[in-house]
C-alpha cells in the first residue's frame, strides 16, 4: 500500500463494522457506532443550528454560510443538511463550503454514508454528483439550489485563502466546523496560520465547534479572537470544544 507524501489518495482501511480509517493519519473518519448522533451533536447542536435556521427571517432571504475544514465522508455536510430542510425557511439558501486534500472517491463516500440510513437520500444525492479531483473545486446544488455545496480539492491553507480570496463566505462564515483528525495525528489542520484565516473568515458571532480540546488549539484560537467552552463530550469523547468569534484578540 503506498502511504507516499507525494500523492493525494486518501488510503483508506474498513473497519469490521464497515467504517473508514486512514492510514495516512492513523484516525478514524467517524466513529462507526455513533457517528451520526456526534456529528449532529457536534457540528449542528454545538453551533445552535436549529436554533439559529429557525430564527431566520422569512421576509428578508439570505445565505446561511458553514465552512468545514476536512470533507471526508460528507458526513457533516448531510447531517447539515438535513438540519436545514426541516428547519431553515425555504427561501434561504445553505452555502457549505469545505476543502480536502486526500478526496475519497464517489465509490468509497457512498460505502462509508451507506452507514446511516436516517440519512440515505441526502447520501444518495452526494454520492451521485460529487466527482473528486486532484486540484481546483466543484460547486454542487441541491434542494432547487437552496442548498449549495462548494468543496475545494486542496491543502486546508490554500484552501482558507482560496475563501477568503473568492470571498466565498460573504461578510464573514456563519459558522465553523473544525474537523481534520486529531491535532497529534495531523498538526498541519490546526497551525497557527490555520486559525489566522478562520479568524479572517469570521465575523463577531461566527460560531465554531471541534472535537479537540487540545490546549494548543484552544490558545492558537483564542488568539485569534474566538472566545472558547469545553463542552461535555459525547460517546467516548469526554470534552469537546465550541467557541465564537468575537474580534477581541488575547
Ligand atoms: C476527520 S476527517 C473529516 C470527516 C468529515 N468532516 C466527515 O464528515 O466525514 C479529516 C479530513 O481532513 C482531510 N485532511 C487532512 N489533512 C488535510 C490537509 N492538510 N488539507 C486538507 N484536508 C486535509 C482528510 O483527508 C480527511 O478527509
Amino acid at each position: 500500500m503506498r502511504t507516499s507524501e507525494f500523492t493525494n489518495e486518501p488510503v483508506i482501511t474498513w473497519d469490521d463494522n464497515g467504517a473508514p480509517r486512514s492510514v495516512r493519519f492513523d484516525d478514524k473518519y467517524f466513529c462507526q457506532e455513533n457517528g451520526y448522533d456526534e456529528a449532529i451533536y457536534v457540528c449542528c447542536n454545538l453551533n445552535a443550528l436549529e436554533a439559529r435556521f429557525k430564527a431566520l427571517p422569512v421576509e428578508s432571504p439570505g445565505t446561511f454560510t458553514i465552512v468545514e475544514t476536512g470533507f471526508g465522508t460528507g458526513l457533516d455536510f448531510c447531517c447539515a443538511r438535513q438540519v436545514w430542510e426541516a428547519n431553515a425557511p425555504p427561501s434561504w439558501i445553505m452555502h457549505f463550503i469545505s476543502l480536502e486534500r486526500y478526496p475519497l472517491s464517489a465509490e468509497q463516500l457512498g460505502r462509508a454514508l451507506g452507514h446511516w440510513t436516517q440519512l440515505a437520500q441526502f447520501a444518495n444525492e452526494l454520492a451521485a454528483a460529487y466527482i473528486p479531483k486532484a486540484t481546483g473545486s466543484q460547486d454542487l446544488f441541491f434542494k432547487d439550489g437552496h442548498v449549495h455545496l462548494t468543496i475545494i480539492f486542496d491543502d486546508v491553507i490554500a484552501a482558507l485563502e482560496k475563501i477568503l480570496q473568492d470571498r466565498l463566505a460573504g461578510a464573514g462564515a456563519d459558522a465553523l466546523f473544525l474537523d481534520g483528525f486529531a491535532p497529534s495525528k495531523n498538526p498541519a489542520m490546526w497551525t497557527p496560520e490555520v486559525f489566522r484565516l478562520l479568524a479572517a473568515l469570521s465575523r463577531p458571532g461566527t460560531t465554531l465547534s471541534t472535537f479537540t480540546v487540545a490546549g494548543f488549539v484552544r490558545r492558537g484560537l483564542e488568539a485569534q479572537g474566538f472566545s472558547l467552552i469545553k463542552k461535555p463530550g459525547h460517546g467516548k469523547k469526554s470534552e469537546l470544544l465550541t467557541g465564537i468569534f468575537s474580534d477581541r484578540k488575547s
